[in-house]
């Protein structure tokens, strides 16, 4: 059994994932990282910063979406380390071609709700189970699981409907996985990104800096993805244990509804 706890990091690999992973090893985690392959540059680079703060790094190649492959992997976690911390479910896509919710293809709609909603809820499915027979097994073990949803769970984008539509439908995974973990003592939060710069945003950003310097967010500024790396370290020191089935936010002010 790890000494330490143990975080696993969907996604870990670029953006928003990556400074989870980051702030979770300086918060005293080992890092379970997993992204689509495990030989990209974004893993290669990703080692050496989680070592840095000394956790240990176990880079893992999982396609998300492969429900049946994920058993495996948790498997291979589990042997090496024989816990699960921390779930944060962060890999996600935007879909490549943004098209009017008329012109909507079933392909796009099918690919991106596989990995952003199907992927993430068996997956949070697995880990829950097994946290719930290392609650019998370990002496102070506060389990959580993390979703990472978007502002758009909540907010329309007419062309991009399938990416609204999936993290809409993770929001109501993650307040159906704190209910049914709240008597489990495993905490489940939903954590909200507004608009991060990183490779997702890429295509975005002169559109979104105008947006932004006009004052579409209200603290008039890019997120980045330490806001959110910050935000997670925060739930995983346990500073939140009387909140499960919170959302956090996280968006310079896309939450206040102005006149
Ligand atoms: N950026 C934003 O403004 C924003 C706003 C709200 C919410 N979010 C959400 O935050 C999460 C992270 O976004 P980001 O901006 O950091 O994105 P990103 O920079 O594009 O990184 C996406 C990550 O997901 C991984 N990934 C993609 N498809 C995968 C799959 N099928 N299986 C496993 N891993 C996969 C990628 O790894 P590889 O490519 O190496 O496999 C990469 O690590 C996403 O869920 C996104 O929807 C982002």
């Amino acid at each position: 059994m790890n000494d330490k706890p143990v975080a696993v990091i969907t996604g870990a690999s670029r953006g928003i994932g990556r400074s989870v992973a980051i702030a979770l090893a300086a918060e005293g985690y080992d890092i379970a990282a997993i992204a689509r392959s495990v030989d990209s540059e974004g893993m290669e680079n990703l080692g050496p910063d989680v070592e840095n703060r000394g956790a240990q790094f176990f880079p893992i190649g999982l396609d998300i979406s492969c429900t049946s492959c994920q058993k495996e992997v948790v498997s291979n976690i589990l042997d090496r380390y024989g816990r699960i911390d921390i779930l944060i479910n962060n890999a996600g896509v935007s879909p490549p071609h943004w098209e009017d919710v008329l012109n909507m293809t079933e392909e796009s709609y099918n690919r991106v709700m596989n990995i952003n909603l199907k992927g993430p809820v068996f997956f949070a499915q697995k880990i829950a189970r097994e946290m719930v027979w290392l609650k019998q097994q370990i002496s102070d073990y506060k389990p959580v699981i993390i979703f990472m949803t978007s502002v758009s769970a909540v907010r329309s984008s007419t062309n991009r409907a399938e990416y609204c539509m999936s993290k809409s439908g993770l929001s109501m995974a993650s307040t159906i996985f704190a209910d049914r973990l709240s008597h489990e003592g495993i905490l489940v939060f939903e954590v909200r990104p507004g608009v991060i710069q990183t490779d997702m945003t890429a295509k975005i950003k002169d559109k979104y800096d105008k947006l932004i310097s006009e004052g579409l967010v209200p603290q008039k500024r890019w997120g980045l993805p330490e806001d959110i790396g910050k935000a997670v370290a925060s739930i995983s020191r346990g500073d939140w244990n009387f909140s499960t089935g919170m959302v956090f936010e996280i968006s310079g002010g896309l939450n206040i509804n102005k006149l």
